[in-house]
């Protein structure tokens, strides 16, 4: 697959993308085409501009909550799915996200990342005054609750692809798996590599626990691996 070097993400681009995201809270009367979304679920003339009712029990869109706590899936909604896909899966844009390993997940999230991967986006970082540690716990909570892969080659697209590539090439990590063999690659995931160094894609590989992994999953995982070439 083409993989183009390029290390800053478009700027034009990422703020149409942004811009996208801005919630359309104050729906006006001359606007009526795109209800589609919006779940209006029988309210009893909603038709006001002034959007000052609070007895509105029905209000499910949580972005820019003044006081009730947003779910992790209406965080995700508001804040990540227009790049990572509806529900984590991934989209032209940005990396799946499901079942995210989260010390390495957070750091990606405060700090943000250019996207050499994906030429039209860019990874925003997020401080935690736009999104609180516990609004991000959510969006991990969230992103966990999928049901797990049940084979090599799905828990390798879950687990491994973003770095090392769909196709076990290299990806960002550079680090061609292809050859490996499958005690090796099981070892490599008890253990990781680079400690911390989150930042690092050439060097940072996380370790995945047997929470993470069963024995078993690891087994179908490095099976898939081993039998790449
Ligand atoms: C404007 C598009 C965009 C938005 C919005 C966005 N991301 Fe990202 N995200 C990216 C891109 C692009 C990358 C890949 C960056 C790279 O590899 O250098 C990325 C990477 C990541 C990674 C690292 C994934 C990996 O496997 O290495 C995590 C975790 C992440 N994003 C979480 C989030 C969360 C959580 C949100 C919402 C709070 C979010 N992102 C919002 C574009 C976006
Ligand atoms: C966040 C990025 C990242 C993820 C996710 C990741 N790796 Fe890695 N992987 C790396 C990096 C970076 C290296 C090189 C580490 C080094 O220099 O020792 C590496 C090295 C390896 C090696 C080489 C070990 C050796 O010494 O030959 C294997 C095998 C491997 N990874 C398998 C996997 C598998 C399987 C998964 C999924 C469970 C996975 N990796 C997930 C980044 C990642």
């Amino acid at each position: 697959m083409p993989r183009p070097a390029r290390l800053v993400g478009p700027a034009p681009v990422l703020a149409l993308i942004l811009g996208g995201l801005s919630p359309a809270c104050g729906d006006d009367g001359t606007s009526t085409a795109t209800g589609s979304a919006t779940d209006s679920d029988a309210s009893t003339s909603d038709t006001s501009t002034s959007d000052t009712s609070t007895s509105d029990a029905s209000t499910s869109d949580a972005t820019e909550t003044t006081g009730e706590p947003a779910t992790g899936e209406a965080l995700f909604a508001e804040h990540c799915a227009s790049c990572h896909g509806a529900s984590g899966e991934g989209s032209s844009l940005a990396y799946e996200l499901r079942h995210p390993i989260r010390d390495y997940s957070t750091f990606v999230v405060r700090s943000g990342r250019p996207g050499p991967e994906f030429p039209n986006s860019a990874m925003p970082a997020f401080a935690a005054d736009v999104l609180s540690d516990d609004e991000l716990a959510r969006i991990w909570d969230y992103l966990d609750d999928f049901p797990q892969a049940s084979d090599g080659e799905a828990l390798y697209l879950d687990y491994c692809a973003n770095c090392h590539a769909v196709d076990g090439s290299g990806g960002v990590s550079e680090y061609d798996i292809r050859a490996a063999q499958s005690a090796i690659i099981a070892s490599q995931v008890r253990k990781g590599s680079g400690g911390t160094n989150y930042g690092s894609r050439t060097l940072y590989m996380p370790a995945y626990s047997a929470e993470r992994l069963s024995d078993a999953e690891l087994d179908a995982l490095a099976a898939y691996v081993d039998a790449m070439l």
